[in-house]
């Protein structure tokens, strides 16, 4: 089946388009009553997930709510732990949690990597198929993980953090078995993304959430090498996007991974970005999540306003997931406004 909207591929490749593509990381899930009516029907988040039936449904829902560019794979980024060994449940208003943690080297060597683990995914697989399927060339498909960082913060302390202090003094504290961990991380995400593009995902997604939780030293050393074995396995047979939320100071070496599109949080401007990437790579941002709650016609200007600022080679996104309380009518004027929008 042809494509019959390829914004989102053409600008990842380099091509030249007439407007920007438009979609928002966490679209599928947080924000519609549709969603909200799925998960009731599943009982829980983890039941969704796993069912591919209804994760292709809750992948389709924002391309026909709300007419974005892209689809993105419902599922979660803490699938890759449980499937090496540490299963997670999902505590309703809290988040994630993790009965088992990575403590010493025996738990490190105790987990299942690579296509032993990947193989133990095939739900994910079988919603990619279904959702590729039902999509039938309206959109592309993504997919995704999460960077190597950032699985291993989650592995390390076991639920979500302020500041990740465990998982950044395991680094400092216990470098050997950081580096042995992120490594069998990375072995697993490459495999499970191969896997993904092999299903149906036409472009995948390293999400790395809590880069910013690191200096520039530390992410040199523990983040950017396994994103960068990453991009390089994948970008032969996808384009990549890396997004490192907060990792402003790695701009220059994310864009000399080969990774075709780099993500933008909102505290970096477009002329900064562009500065430090040069001009072949295309640029996904970085609108601030929040601006969302303005009046609509506010949303508009706003929107204008980053587009003006990125220019061409620009995939119109926020700078993080939609929150959940998001006005859709703010979601909706976004999402219009890129869409009108046209390059000299
Ligand atoms: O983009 C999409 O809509 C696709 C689906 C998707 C989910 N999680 C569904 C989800 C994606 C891409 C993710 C990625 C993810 N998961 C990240 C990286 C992106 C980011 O936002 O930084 C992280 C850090 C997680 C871990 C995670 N999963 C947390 C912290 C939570 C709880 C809080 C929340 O709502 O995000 C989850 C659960 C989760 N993952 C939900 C959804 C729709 C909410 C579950 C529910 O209550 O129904």
């Amino acid at each position: 089946m042809e494509l019959q909207n390829d914004l989102l591929l053409r600008v990842a490749r380099g091509a030249s388009v007439p407007r920007p593509p438009v979609w928002m990381m966490r679209q599928a899930g947080r924000i519609l009553p549709e969603y909200r009516a799925l998960r009731a029907e599943a009982g829980s988040f983890v039941n969704l997930v796993r069912s591919p039936e209804m994760a292709a449904e809750a992948t389709l829902q924002p391309v026909a709510a709300l007419g974005v560019d892209a689809a993105i794979i419902f599922s979660d980024i803490l699938v890759i732990p449980e499937a090496m060994g540490l299963p997670y449940e999902l505590i309703e208003k809290q988040g994630p949690r993790f009965p088992k943690t990575i403590e010493r080297s025996k738990d490190v060597e105790a987990l299942l990597s690579g296509d032993a683990a990947a193989e133990r995914l095939e739900y994910v697989y079988e919603a990619l198929r279904l959702a590729r399927r039902r999509l039938n060339g309206r959109v592309p498909l993504i997919g995704f993980c999460g960077a190597p960082w950032t699985i291993f913060c989650y592995m390390i302390e076991g639920q979500g953090s302020k500041t990740f202090s465990k998982a950044r003094a395991a680094l400092y504290r216990a470098p050997a078995l950081a580096h042995r961990l992120l490594d069998r991380i990375t072995e697993t995400s490459i495999a499970y993304l191969e896997r993904q593009v092999e299903a149906g995902a036409q472009i995948v997604q390293i999400f790395d959430s809590w880069a910013g939780a690191l200096g520039p030293e530390q992410y040199r050393a523990f983040a950017l090498p396994y994103i960068e074995r990453i991009v390089q396995a994948l970008d032969p047979l996808v384009p990549v996007i890396a997004f490192s939320k907060g990792a402003w100071f790695a701009l220059s070496e994310l864009a000399k991974t080969g990774a075709g599109v780099l993500g933008l949080d909102w505290t970096i401007t477009p002329a900064f970005a562009r500065a430090q990437v040069g001009d072949r790579i295309a640029l996904q941002g970085n609108l601030d999540p929040c601006a969302l709650y303005a009046p609509p016609e506010q949303v508009v200007r706003a929107t204008e306003s980053m587009l003006r600022a990125f220019g061409p080679r620009h995939i119109a996104n926020l700078g993080h997931g939609v929150y959940p309380d998001t006005p859709l009518d703010g979601v909706r004027a976004f999402i219009q406004t890129v869409k009108g929008w046209r390059y000299q």
